[in-house]
């Protein structure tokens, strides 16, 4: 343990409070995510220039608001680092820490760096309400249609951020153009200062990944998604995993078919983990193109192929919601299910709208069987889960909610059919 006495008392007299601080008292950017367990887990990550190599950061359980209350005691941790791909001069630090606290606010300090992040593990069960906010499509127009909608999300206090792919839209359509460092950059600069709730926590976020993360946007080899991969998988993990959440929610991000096929080891892998989260009140999926598209072609290859091979497995396990990108623009589904409305179904919310100027114009909901709401909106989806209910609303730009959805929980657990 590494004591650091008088901490904050001194950052605090030097700087006037975080709301002072300048851009140069934070790295280049932070973020944190989480491969594994949310309660117990959480992997730190931070941006520097390459010739910034500082490694170490302290770790203290302290509340933002009650920084000056806080212990004096702060536990030291060196990360490890990574040059970005390309030679591009910059390092991602990133550092995994276990055996947290659940519930519990945590302050972290980056050695080389002034600033107090926090941020927040989850709860292990639902003994009271738990948000989260989703959404994807996000940083696609520029920074301030972006952290506009980062700022909406962030006020409503969520525990994470779940985003369904086209994250920084750093690729383009031609296979010899590179990644675009620089949106990357933004991108997560605008998440480190925008998307912090209004009590001071951080806002994690998992990922999935879209056809803009990969160079030349056609379905091709993770070496492709270089940014992707090195920003929110380890080298070793597939694009595809699931973030199970105390004993409630089982949360599915799933690839596609962008580095990953739809119909092959995908499949099993939704079977394995939909069957093993038949205890969870919440099952949720989110991935970047739709199953039931809002705008584009209904039978477009990659919704055929989703509807063939992923939502019966969805039907049989009886995913709650699905959450949908890619078209740009708002829609929800009745719950479906054999490709039929039906109340034991699925309902699919999206369709990729946080980011977006000029969202699409949907298909009008009389005239399809599988629209129950759409709109030509940019908005992001704010989920609240309690033992009895969930609900998602959706939110404009503005703040408005124009959208929503409540299922009840179910008390008795159906075996799959
Ligand atoms: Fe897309």
């Amino acid at each position: 343990m590494y004591v650091r006495p008088l901490f904050f008392l001194l950052a605090l007299i030097i700087h006037g409070g975080a709301g002072n601080l300048t851009a140069a008292d934070k790295p280049t950017a932070f973020y944190i995510t989480w491969f594994q367990d949310p309660c117990r887990t959480a992997v730190i990550r931070w941006i520097t220039c390459d010739n910034d190599h500082g490694d170490w950061l302290e770790l203290q359980k302290s509340e933002p608001k009650k920084a000056n209350e806080a212990s004096q005691n702060w536990y030291r941790f060196k990360a490890s680092h990574k040059k970005f791909p390309d030679n591009r001069p910059y390092v991602l630090h990133s550092l995994e820490l276990y055996n947290l606290s659940p519930d519990t606010s945590y302050a972290v300090h980056l050695e080389e760096y002034d600033h107090i992040f926090y941020f927040r593990t989850l709860p292990e069960s639902l003994d009271h309400p738990v948000r989260f906010v989703a959404g994807g499509d996000t940083f696609r127009d520029g920074a301030d249609v972006y952290n506009n909608m980062n700022r909406i999300a962030a006020s409503y206090s969520p525990y994470f951020a779940a985003l369904g792919g086209d994250i920084a839209y750093a690729t383009t359509p031609l296979p010899c153009i590179k990644e675009d460092t620089q949106r990357w950059l933004c991108m997560l600069q605008g998440w480190m200062n925008h998307m912090v709730t209004p009590e001071g926590f951080s806002v994690p976020l998992v990922a999935a990944i879209g056809n803009h993360e990969v160079v030349g946007w056609l379905p091709n080899k993770p070496e492709k998604a270089a940014f992707y991969y090195l920003f929110f998988r380890n080298p070793s993990m597939t694009s595809y995993f699931c973030l199970n959440i105390g004993d409630y929610m089982s949360l599915l991000l799933l690839d596609s078919g962008h580095t990953e096929k739809v119909n092959k080891t995908q499949k099993d892998f939704i079977e394995e983990k939909l069957a093993a989260a038949q205890s969870m009140e919440h099952r949720f999926a989110i991935y970047h193109a739709p199953a039931y598209p809002s705008a584009r072609r209904y039978n477009a290859c990659s919704s055929k192929k989703m509807r063939k091979h992923w939502c019966p497995l969805f039907d049989k396990y009886q995913l709650h919601i699905a959450f949908e990108n890619h078209d740009h623009a708002y829609k929800r589904t009745p719950a479906i299910k054999n490709e039929c409305p039906n109340p034991k179904g699925t309902v699919y919310i999206g369709d990729g709208c946080w980011g977006i100027a000029e969202p699409r114009t949907p298909r009008v909901c009389e005239n399809y069987w599988y629209l129950k709401k759409s709109a030509s909106i940019g908005h992001c989806l704010i989920v609240d889960l309690d033992q009895k209910q969930r609900t998602v609303r959706a939110v404009d730009w503005n703040g408005k909610v124009f959208d929503s959805v409540t299922q009840k929980v179910d008390s008795v657990m159906h075996p799959p059919l």
